[in-house]
């Protein structure tokens, strides 16, 4: 059982961004991606989400023992994969509260209705913990969010819907002090030994507060190191370009 990422060979026509990604989160851990902008750090999420402008011509992704590039995208989610992106999409005219009530519906086994009453319970409860206002819950998807209450609206909607794995791109950049706090917290309270979690950061800052097992390094499009999470101040003290010296030596 694991979210088990293998060769994965992917890009836009005329151009690999991701050249043989090798990487596998098992249940319990939480893992770490950090690499320089243009590295194919959001592209991962985007392939592993089914975006139509990337394609795969290598390699697979199993989902324990599913393989998730061959199933619709909608799917996906329903298999037990959590995306965060980098810039959440947002939906107009769809209240926040309705759009998670609709993901949540969708995974109940047909003429199985879910439990309003119980629902709305279980989201403000999370909403509080996430210290974020009612009033989300009316407003249409990340419309008119700032760029912080959209990155706290992402973990809303990981915690609601628990799944099995999830992908979290740079949901620290652009918080605030206390929201990186309140963030981190609602995160941490979703570390269990049955979900594995993949974060994907440019800050160290964030690691002192999620706590990865392991951490790697990921330079034009594949991981070059893996360490544990001293890895990251190491990158932080030494920087990419020795990261990158160990993929110039393997070439
Ligand atoms: N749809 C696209 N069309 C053209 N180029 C793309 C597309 N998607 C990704 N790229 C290019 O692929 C490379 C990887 O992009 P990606 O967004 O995955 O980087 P990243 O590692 O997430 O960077 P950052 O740390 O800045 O978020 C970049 O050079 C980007 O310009
Ligand atoms: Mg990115």
């Amino acid at each position: 059982m694991s979210l088990k990422i293998e060769n994965l060979h992917a890009g836009i026509p005329g151009r690999e961004i991701l050249k043989g990604l090798t990487l596998e989160v098992k249940p319990g851990e939480v893992h770490a991606i950090m690499g320089p902008n243009g590295s194919g750090k959001s592209t991962l999420s985007k392939v592993l989400a089914g975006h139509e402008e990337y394609a795969v011509t290598e390699g697979r992704v199993m989902l324990d023992d599913i393989n998730l590039l061959e199933i619709a995208v909608d799917a996906r989610s329903r298999a037990g994969l959590f995306l965060a992106f980098q810039y959440p999409f947002e939906i107009p005219g769809v209240s926040n509260a309705n759009f998670i009530r609709a993901a949540l519906q969708a995974r109940l086994p047909k003429g199985e209705d879910l439990d309003a009453v119980a629902f709305y319970k279980r989201m403000y409860a999370r909403m509080d913990e996430l210290e974020m206002s009612r009033s989300f819950t009316a407003r249409s998807v990340n419309e008119g969010f700032s760029g912080g209450e959209k990155k706290r609206n992402e973990i809303l909607q990981m915690m609601m819907l628990e799944p099995k794995y999830a992908v979290l791109d740079e949901t620290d950049s652009g918080l605030d002090i206390d929201a990186l706090r309140i963030v981190s917290k609602g995160v941490n309270a979703m570390r269990s030994p049955e979900r594995g979690l993949l974060v994907i950061t440019h800050y160290q800052r964030l690691l002192d507060y999620i706590k990865p097992d392991v951490v790697h390094v990921m330079v034009d499009g594949r991981i070059v190191r893996s360490g544990g999470p001293e890895l990251a101040l190491v990158l932080e003290e030494k920087g990419y370009d020795w990261a990158k010296e160990k993929l110039a030596n393997a070439a």
